[in-house]
């Protein structure tokens, strides 16, 4: 059967039209949209993005291989990226990556037999300060060693991703073209993203005196 997509992401798609003076341009933010339904991008979903934006499917299929964040085969329910990049390596990114694969049964990708996680490993995933770290679905788990690992996959397992993500993430690493927040996979939104964790520090510093400053009077 012919992929479509539910009315609400229907209307996102021409919302996102709206935003360019090309189709094509919509293509990355399309993809999301079908890849948050669909889990992954399988021919029809190809199908239907080329014919949506009136492109050949040899060009919205390129886009897709180039890309790593899209998935060109089923994944599992919870995609777990392990950084294995320099700063996560020299920082003990090897080890998370074989007790990941110990945990999960499975070797780097592949997906565990019940379906939950799909392994994968990921260059640099620009969180180098607090390697290492892995990604799981949209959220960030950083300054990891086996035990912390430990806790956030069990955490996983036994009450699912949102209840991690909630306990152990350092911040959502994804936010949507169209708006939909990190790990949301239906609403829309114009919020701001959440500062950073630096960006929370200094603010909660006390500003320093006049004279340090340099104001002038
Ligand atoms: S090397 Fe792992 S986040 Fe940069």
């Amino acid at each position: 059967m012919a992929f479509a997509l539910t009315p609400e992401r229907e209307q996102q798609v021409d919302d996102v039209l709206t935003r360019y003076p090309e189709r094509r341009a919509a293509l990355l933010p399309i993809l999301w949209l079908c890849q948050r339904q669909n889990g992954w991008i399988s021919p029809d979903v190809v199908e239907y993005v080329a014919e949506r934006l009136e492109l050949s499917t040899s060009i919205v299929k390129g886009v897709v291989t180039f890309y790593t964040m899209f998935f060109d085969e089923p994944v599992g329910e919870n995609v777990v990226w392990v950084c294995r990049t320099l700063s996560c390596d020299l920082r003990g990114g090897k080890a998370i990556q074989e007790r990941l694969e110990s945990k999960l049964g499975c070797k780097a990708g592949h997906t565990s037999s019940d379906g939950k996680f799909t392994l994968l490993k990921a260059e640099c995933l620009a969180a180098c300060g607090q390697a290492p770290m892995v990604q799981i679905n949209d959220h960030y788990y950083e300054n990891l060693d086996l035990e912390l690992l430990d806790r956030i996959i069990d955490t996983h397992a036994a009450k699912g991703a949102e209840a991690a993500a909630a306990e152990f993430s350092t911040f959502a690493s994804f936010r949507a073209p169209t708006g939909g927040e990190a790990g949301d996979r239906n609403s829309v939104s114009s919020a701001p993203p959440p500062p950073s964790r630096e960006a929370v520090r200094l603010a909660s510093q006390p500003p320093p005196p006049a004279d340090e400053r340099g104001d002038e009077s």
